[in-house]
């Protein structure tokens, strides 16, 4: 059966779009000097990574290339400048109400998957989880509210 043309096209967007968020997130951490919080981008910075590799394999499998790295992280970084003037808190309560979106967009995603993609978009959508559980978390003052990112990255490097 041929793969949705929509599906290969979402499926690469979904992939550089997380190489973006890696530099958006690291680029972010040199912003915010309250307590933990460029600990804390940074490990947002590597779970976007993580949720990449886990699909990258699909993108050989549909033959699909994306795009140079560096330009990626170019794109990525250019969201920095919109938010890196907010204080720690506000851009918790930022990522608090933004995020949970993009849960529906992965499970599109997954919804039109063949059976064969569907571990590793999986993972994909669980990233996202991971990075919500962490916001509310955070937005609760728990000092564990990392903790989901350590995990995802841990089980992902294997
Ligand atoms: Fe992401």
């Amino acid at each position: 059966m041929a793969t949705d043309p929509d599906y290969r096209t979402t499926l690469l967007a979904c992939f550089e779009d997380e190489i973006g968020g890696e530099a958006y997130f690291h680029g972010m951490a040199e912003h915010f000097d309250e307590p933990g919080a460029a600990e804390k981008l940074h490990l947002m910075g590597e779970v976007e990574r993580c949720a990449a590799e886990t699909v990258r394999p699909l993108l050989e499998r549909h033959g699909l290339k994306p795009r140079a790295e560096e330009t990626l992280h170019a794109q990525g970084k250019t969201s920095i400048a919109r938010r890196a003037g907010m204080s720690w808190t506000a851009l918790v309560d930022d990522m608090a109400a933004r995020y949970p979106a993009y849960i529906d967009d992965f499970r599109a995603l997954e919804a039109m998957a063949p059976e064969e993609d569907l571990p590793a978009l999986r993972l994909l959508t669980e990233h996202e989880a991971v990075l919500i559980a962490f916001v509310e978390r955070e937005k609760a003052g728990d000092a564990t509210a990392a903790d989901p990112m350590r995990t995802y990255i841990a089980s992902c490097r294997g």
